[in-house]
């Protein structure tokens, strides 16, 4: 059973037999965090666990130095999980009127097969009822009313936690919410580092690995958006765990707003990690009656290294977060014009390009921006979802349909969320613009961001969408997000609800992408913000996959797509081959390594295909068989970091990047191994495989499309036993010093079928 109550122990143990997660009563009422690691057995009672009195209060000596859902005011001078205020006070006589300070304690709590769903917010979820187990747990002030409901669902399947709160105010006096984590753990040492994912506009997902130490350190957002900056995620390693081996912890918050994710190591040595919303200038008015959710924040463990963390993540995002007809289907190859003609094209053009990529290979064609409104260039016309009659003269449906004629799917790119000022919308509705009356206007890329908060906002866009997309044969958005919010502010909320904005910003988005994704089930989405700027697990739930970043030089790629892994599977990552010299580094990479890259997630193409010399066109065909043939692995199987360059714990000098995946029935995987830069009179190189079945034997080849030496073909291919893969490995790097295989950027595929499997 997934979750146990010992009433003697007054514990709750939630295990699903390898991850346990033990929570107590403690004899204040409140609520204590006694453990959160590897499983227990199911029948302990673990008070010996238990977190130890704070020393020195001695009218309070019940309370505990690890709590699970902490307040402060009360002793705990930490960083709480929540803090409320009473902006009308208690009492009749306005007792403790503007006070911060409550007594959550113990109420009741409920104990149910499955998962229940979260009203406005994408959320994990359940098929099954047998698939979870929930506990609710009611904590009450009770000289407020107010009640805090915490949520907690053990995955019987997934090494994971799902964690969220409900408020309820069920006092008759209005409450102010001004922190609401997702989920706090006060776990009990601190001998961990914090991994982070942080970056910028064309460099996201930077891994940062570093040491807890004494005082706060974690991440945040402001930007109204998850953004670039920082990916809404923390994840604690052992010191010596490594990528296959040693504990690890990660929460991720499903959630595309500004948002909190930080560890507090108090005086003690206990380490609070905690994520949510985040609080700074976010407030909820709570009117008697009222209730408000927090986003669901996920806790995923393992003993299995960082890879075993991830594949808890890829497993339980990509089969119950996302959702819908795509959830499971094997994605398109796609060709996009963006990078191959920017804004300039003709509807001449798409076509011969559409021809081209269909001839290639390529399943599904996506026209980028500039197919609405006069938008020549980044200043006009968002907000004006119209075709552009000069370079469509019969619209998005006729193009739309002279492309599907040819016989590969027809996609569009829109920005739903944004108005330029040079618009009609904005000529139309200047006050639909997020914006502080008699105060400056701040404009990125020319644009201005609507108040998604405002629900007549979302229905116009709904509107305007719907039409566009029932007008012709689309099956495929793409739907970008160019700027962050400035100037937060809403004319459609009254000052003291001003904390709500952008909140409800995010509810609104949800709410448009719950509509279209509703009325259109069959369309696959695809979610983009400037490249990575929104990759968050709150759009995943709409979007099965997403644009990873506008840096589509492969080298770049390799960390990019590396650092997204640590919690975003591959079937979410749009991986596009481009042209060279690439557009953001001017780097000149063969074009087998850019596809060995792009193979490793959702395989487009975005260039002019017609400007193919005949020689690449055959490879370009070539790779895209090969992808297709392979491509449920790709897109699906479990997937591991092998030694990386990205971080100094491999053996590689920095050099080389390797990926392994391997199909869901272990009967093939597939290795990328990449080399970055190269050094003359080179030692060989071992490169340990990891996931195999030690007693199988696999057959090795190469995948003689793409680069590979000779030298490492004749030593490497054949039958190799499982075992002697992972603990000895591929022999790599045996070129003498003057092979033309030993330059920059070389790079091989390794294709390994299991003896005996079907296929
Ligand atoms: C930013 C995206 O990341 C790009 O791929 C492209 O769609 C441009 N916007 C279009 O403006």
């Amino acid at each position: 059973m997934p979750i146990l109550f010992n009433a003697a122990a007054k514990q709750f143990h939630l295990s699903n037999g390898s991850f346990s997660y033990i929570i107590r009563i403690l004899e204040n009422l409140s609520i204590g965090q006694v453990y959160a690691g590897a499983a227990l057995r199911p029948d302990g009672n673990y008070s010996l666990l238990d977190p130890l009195p704070f020393p020195g209060f001695s009218n309070n000596d019940k309370a505990f130095t690890r709590f699970e859902y902490p307040v402060n005011g009360n002793g705990d001078f930490r960083r709480p999980a929540f803090t409320v205020r009473f902006p009308e006070g208690l009492g009749e006589g306005g007792e403790a009127l503007g006070s911060t300070v409550i007594e959550p304690r113990y109420k009741s709590h409920r104990i149910y097969a499955g998962k229940p769903e979260l009203s406005g917010m994408p959320a994990a979820y359940t098929e099954k009822d047998d698939e979870a187990e929930t506990l609710e747990l009611e904590l009450l002030d009770a000289a407020s009313g107010l009640k805090i409901i915490l949520f907690y669902t053990m995955f019987t399947q997934y090494n994971c936690l799902a964690r969220r709160v409900r408020f309820s105010n069920g006092g008759n006096k209005k409450i102010s919410l001004e922190n609401a984590m997702s989920l706090s753990l006060d776990l009990p040492d601190s001998r961990w580092n914090l991994i982070t994912l942080t970056g910028a506009w064309a460099r996201e997902f930077d891994i940062g690995d570093a040491p807890l130490r004494t005082g706060f350190q974690g991440i945040q957002s402001s930007r109204g958006i998850s953004g670039a900056q920082t990916n809404p995620a923390v994840i604690l390693r052992r010191p010596s765990a490594t990528e296959n081996e040693g504990e690890a912890l990660g929460a991720s918050l499903i959630y595309s707003g500004n948002f909190i994710a930080d560890v507090e190591v108090d005086q003690w040595d206990i380490a609070r990690l905690r994520i949510g919303i985040n609080p700074d200038g976010f407030s909820w008015e709570l009117a008697e009656g009222a209730i408000f959710d927090t986003p669901e924040a996920i806790l995923a463990w393992s003993a299995r290294g960082l890879n075993g963390l991830s594949q808890v993540f890829h497993e339980l995002y990509r089969n119950r977060l996302a959702r819908g007809a795509w959830r499971d289907a094997e994605r398109p190859v796609l060709l996009n014009n963006w990078e191959g003609t920017y804004f300039n094209f003709t509807e001449k053009k798409i076509l011969e390009m559409a021809a081209s990529a269909r001839d290639l290979g390529a399943e599904l064609f996506v026209l980028d921006d500039g197919w609405f409104g006069k938008r020549d260039d980044d200043h006009s016309s968002l907000g004006d979802w119209f075709p552009h009659k000069e370079k469509l003269p019969e619209g998005v449906a006729g193009l739309a349909k002279k492309v599907t004629a040819l016989g590969i799917k027809f996609g569009l790119w829109i920005e739903p969320e944004m108005v330029n000022p040079d618009s009609d919308l904005y000529r139309a509705h200047p006050d639909w613009a997020i914006h502080i009356p008699q105060r400056q206007r701040t404009e990125q890329r020319n644009q201005y961001v609507l108040d998604m908060g405002r629900p007549e906002i979302v229905d116009h866009l709904f509107k305007v969408l719907s039409a566009i997309l029932e007008s012709a044969p689309i099956s495929y958005i793409k739907w970008d997000m160019n700027r962050f919010i400035t100037e937060p502010y809403s004319i459609a909320l009254p000052p003291r609800r001003q904390g709500e904005f952008f909140h409800r910003y995010v509810l609104g988005l949800y709410d448009l992408y719950t509509g279209l994704t509703k009325a259109f089930p069959e369309i696959l989405f695809e979610s983009c913000a400037s490249g990575g700027a929104r990759f968050d697990p709150g759009l995943l739930g709409f979007a099965p996959q997403g644009w990873l970043s506008d840096d589509t030089d492969a080298v770049e790629r390799l960390s990019i797509q590396e650092g997204a892994s640590l919690i975003y599977p591959l079937s979410s990552m749009g991986a596009h081959v481009s042209a060279i010299p690439n557009h953001q580094t001017s780097r000149l990479t063969p074009l087998p390594f850019r596809a060995m890259v792009s193979f490793f997630g959702c395989l487009g193409y975005e260039l002019d295909p017609t400007k193919f010399s005949a020689e690449e066109r055959e490879a370009v065909k070539k790779q895209i068989a090969f992808y297709k043939a392979h491509r449920r692995t790709f897109q699906y199987g479990r997937f591991f970091r092998l030694p990386s360059p990205l971080r100094g714990r491999s053996n590689t000098n920095g050099r080389f990047a390797a990926w392994m995946v391997i199909s869901d029935d272990g009967a093939e995987a597939i290795v990328g191994v990449y080399k970055i830069l190269s050094n003359p009179n080179q030692r060989p190189f071992r490169l340990k495989l990891a996931g195999l079945a030690g007693n199988a034997d696999y057959q090795v080849t190469v995948w003689e499309e793409g680069g590979y030496s000779e030298e490492d073909k004749n030593l490497n291919c054949g039958g190799r036993g499982g075992d002697e893969l992972m603990q000895a490995g591929l022999l790599l790097e045996c070129t003498g010093h003057h092979s033309p295989k030993n330059g920059d950027f070389f790079s091989e595929l390794f294709l390994l079928r299991k003896q005996g499997a079907s296929k």
